[in-house]
């Protein structure tokens, strides 16, 4: 490879390291628990056309532009906004607006290692057995209140930090490659066993029967813009860090386009695996936590060899979470390493041990689910925009397109840089305030 710099922290040692890493950020709770739902709510098959659009869209010019400024700063979140302010004398406004979205990254972390900690507490009540006897509200909601689940969580946050240890190529890539193939091949399995469900086909009416009518409903486009956003991380900060490591022979926007559609893939395949085996036990199809820790866990009880199908699916969901995790701490890790000057393994630590003292305070399922509206309607859609800005307009374009041209043997296309300054931006900007007027769309 050409490679022209190695971050200390090591690098990807290829492309498709990057791209399995980036697809381990993007595959997470959001293509599990919220596509499938979406996806039939907002009229099956017709949803897909503005989520597809948005997917694109964003991925093409969103992911682009973070990854690149990464890669041209050379450093992640705090770094790269000093970078794009630097040049135009103010630095320090670059350092100071860069906390916004890294906050998000932390923010985000800690409320998702709460939720992995359910995923692994239900995983260990299927593997002995427990969850498929009991009363699945109220084993979820056991583990679910203050201070309930402080041994499953704590193993998840331990997890995440002893993999980061590692650093980049022997931490984060190689775990990605082992963890993101795993669970494309277990949903892949799961969606193949369900179809034999006597009754599924109901399950791929809900999903697929297009209902042309909602294309004429903004809340359709709103949902698919916001659920586009969320489940490519762009948060102005995580996927800065990972461009940060890629070498300069690689093709940016490629890369991007691959990430949204292995994404998209991990979506529908969510979909194939849940929605026929809700519907095969009559069961009413929510999303977030109801649908999964209460609804999935009364079809596997029902299910022939439900006990196998749940602990596949319990790991899948962990493998998925865990390299989003992977993700939002190596944003704030290496930004305290180039900041403070901090080592990496004492930044993993502090990293860890905010996560686990902020959020043993936030196993009650209420109080996680304020914190994470809070941070993923008000800091994480702030954070993009902040991301989107710096980069197409405080750097500038002609500049980003530099680098983005470079590893790249076509030319970039002519309308990108207009694509991002005046439809990217102002959409990001609009995720914002619909998301106050939503109160959450991502
Ligand atoms: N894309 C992840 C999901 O769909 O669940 C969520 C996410 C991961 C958001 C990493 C932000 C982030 F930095």
């Amino acid at each position: 490879m050409s490679g022209n710099h190695t971050h200390r922290n090591g690098s990807f040692t290829s492309s498709l390291g990057f791209v399995i890493a980036c697809v381990g950020s993007a595959v997470g709770l959001g293509n599990i628990w919220l596509f499938p739902y979406r996806l039939g709510q907002y009229g099956g098959a017709a949803f897909l056309i503005p989520y597809l659009f948005f997917v694109f869209l964003f991925g093409w010019v969103g992911l682009s532009a973070e990854f690149g400024i990464g890669r041209l700063a050379g450093t992640g979140t705090i770094g790269a906004y000093e970078y794009c302010f630097e040049s135009r004398g103010k630095k320090k406004l670059g350092s100071v607006l860069s906390w916004i979205p890294l906050m998000g990254s932390l923010g985000i972390a800690i409320g998702y290692a709460v939720i992995l900690g359910w995923v692994l507490n239900s995983l260990v009540g299927s593997l002995t057995g427990t969850l498929m006897t009991a009363e699945p509200a109220e084993f979820f909601q056991a583990a679910a209140v203050e201070l309930g689940n402080p041994l499953w969580h704590t193993v998840v946050v331990l997890a995440v930090c002893l993999i980061l240890m590692f650093g980049v190529t022997a931490g984060i890539e190689k775990v990605s490659k082992v963890l993101m193939p795993l669970f494309y091949v277990l949903f892949l399995a799961l969606a193949v066993w369900v179809a034999f469900l006597p009754g599924a086909g109901e399950g791929y009416r809900f999903l697929f029967v297009p209902d042309w009518s909602k294309l004429l409903e903004v809340d359709t486009w709103v949902m698919a813009m916001g659920q586009a956003f969320f489940t490519l991380s762009i948060t102005g900060s995580g996927m800065i860090v990972y461009g940060a490591y890629l070498d300069k022979g690689e093709d940016i926007p490629k890369a991007s386009i691959r990430t949204a559609v292995f994404d998209t893939m991990a979506a529908m395949l969510a979909g194939l695996a849940i929605m026929p085996a809700v519907f095969a036990y009559g069961l009413d199809a929510g999303r977030g936590p109801s649908l999964m820790f209460i609804t999935l866990p009364t079809v596997f009880q029902q299910m022939p060899m439900g006990r196998m199908f749940a602990v596949f699916f319990f790991v899948s969901v962990l493998f998925a979470g865990i390299t989003s995790l992977i993700n939002m701490f190596e944003a704030v890790i290496e930004s305290w390493q180039s900041h403070f000057g901090l080592g990496r393994k004492a930044a993993v630590l502090i990293c860890t041990g905010l996560t686990l003292g902020v959020g043993i305070f936030m196993e009650a399922e209420a109080r996680v689910g304020t914190w994470m509206d809070f941070i993923t309607i008000v800091v994480v859609p702030i954070g993009a925009v902040l991301g989107a800005v710096s980069v197409y307009y405080v750097l500038g374009w002609p500049k980003l397109r530099q680098e983005l041209q470079t590893g790249r043997e076509k030319p970039l296309s002519a309308m990108f840089g207009a694509v991002g300054k005046y439809v990217y931006v102002p959409l990001t900007i609009l995720v914002v305030i619909l998301g106050f007027v939503y109160k959450g769309i991502g």
